[in-house]
């Protein structure tokens, strides 16, 4: 008997440290059930979004491409106040210590644009560029700032005179293109976007805690533990991103983005009273899905800057047509956005990628 009551208290006990184990990891017991085994197809989905890095991006086409002098030119022209009648940098916007975008809620050219100015970490990975996918080529996208009346505009023959008539850049040119500027100024202009793409080519985000997990869980068989760098909220998240929250349908393959358009349930403004058509063609409000590598430290977020904070951009925001998007509860949220913290190799610490209720 006595026996008997001590196994009982022995095992209440057990429980009772279990319970205060779970409590003291951030667990409730409903989420203790998440705790269980991946699945398969779980498991195949998770080892869809890597691995990182992919071998570097070469354009074969491009003579300054993976050429240390291609890139050198590129990165120099990307950083001068020379390109543009108005001082106005590539780097005004895509500001390197801020992961090339510029922290604000839309771009600031020399007046006010009405997008997002995007992260160009990982450009290269993408087939479509610009929120709405415009243009196809590194090299155009790389230009259309120049030629923005928004931005930082400039023009074939003022970008030309430009190289033609700096003895150093003008040399450089002749190294990398076989040949000094000619006279046409659209070929010069061509071959500045060809050295600007060279060295956007090179921007890349370097692996991150989610990639240690799962190049551990695609080597070892066993799922690895989850830790700081990897915390259970994230393996949670992360089961929600590939499974009932739908998102890897959209955010697919190691950069987080499928480069196919998608109806955004964001919709804003061009100019007072004209809505931002997005993709060219039926149905309207289209974006390109955006990688999301690193995305903790790029806000705000969506097309146009809306999201002031992460967690708002975890909210349904776009789906196809004929499909509802998920709703989520805070928690999911919560988790959702612990797992998109594990794609930057060092989260931002300011609420605004963190805060979610
Ligand atoms: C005034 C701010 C501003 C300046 C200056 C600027 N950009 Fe941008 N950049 C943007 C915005 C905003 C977008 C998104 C455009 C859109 O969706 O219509 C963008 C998009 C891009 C993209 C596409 C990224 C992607 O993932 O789709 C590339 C590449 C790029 N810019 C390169 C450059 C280069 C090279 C320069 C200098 C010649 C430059 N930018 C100057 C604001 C700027
Ligand atoms: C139907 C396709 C689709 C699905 C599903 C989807 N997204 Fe998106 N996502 C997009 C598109 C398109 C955008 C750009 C929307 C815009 O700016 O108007 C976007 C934007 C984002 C952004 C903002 C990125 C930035 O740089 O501003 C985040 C974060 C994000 N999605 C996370 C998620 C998460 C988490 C899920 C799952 C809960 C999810 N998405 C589901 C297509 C999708």
């Amino acid at each position: 008997m006595r026996r008997s009551l001590a196994a009982a208290a022995g095992a209440l006990l057990a429980g009772a440290v279990l319970v205060a184990l779970l409590v003291l990891a951030g667990n409730t017991p409903a989420a203790a059930t998440d705790a269980a085994a991946l699945t398969p197809s779980e498991r195949a989905a998770i080892l869809a979004l890597g691995p990182w890095p992919p071998a570097p991006v070469r354009d074969a086409a491009n003579p300054a491409s993976g050429s240390p002098e291609g890139i050198a030119f590129g990165e120099a022209l990307f950083h001068s106040p020379r390109l543009s009648p108005t001082g106005l940098r590539c780097a005004s916007c895509h500001e390197p210590w801020r992961h090339f975008a510029d922290g604000r809620v839309v771009a600031q050219g020399v007046a006010a644009g009405s997008r997002n100015t995007p992260s160009l970490l990982d450009a290269a990975r993408h087939r479509r560029y610009g929120w709405d996918g415009a243009r196809d080529q590194l090299w155009q996208q790389s230009l259309r700032p120049l030629q923005d009346p928004r931005e930082m505009p400039a023009d074939a023959a003022q970008v030309a005179a430009l190289i033609r008539s700096d003895a150093a850049l003008s040399a450089r040119h002749a190294r990398i293109f076989g040949a000094p500027p000619g006279t046409d100024d659209e070929r010069v202009l061509r071959e500045v976007g060809l050295a600007l793409s060279a060295y956007v080519e090179t921007l890349a985000t370097p692996r991150a805690p989610f990639d240690d997990w799962r190049d551990r869980l695609a080597g070892a068989g066993i799922e690895p533990a989850t830790s700081d760098a990897f915390p259970a909220a994230a393996r949670r998240g992360l089961r929600l991103f590939v499974g009932r929250a739908g998102c890897s349908a959209c955010h697919a393959g190691p950069t987080l983005g499928d480069d196919a358009f998608h109806v955004s349930l964001v919709h804003s403004m061009t100019a007072p009273g004209v809505l931002d058509p997005g993709h060219a063609g039926e149905p309207a409000n289209r974006f390109r899905t955006p990688g999301l590598r690193d995305v903790a430290a790029t806000g705000p977020w969506f097309h146009d800057g809306s999201a002031a904070r992460l967690c708002d951009a975890v909210q349904p925001h776009a789906a196809d047509p004929g499909l509802e998007p998920p709703l989520l509860t805070a928690l999911e949220r919560r988790d959702l956005v612990a797992f998109l913290r594990t794609l930057s190799a060092d989260p931002p610490a300011d609420e605004s990628s963190r805060a979610c209720d």
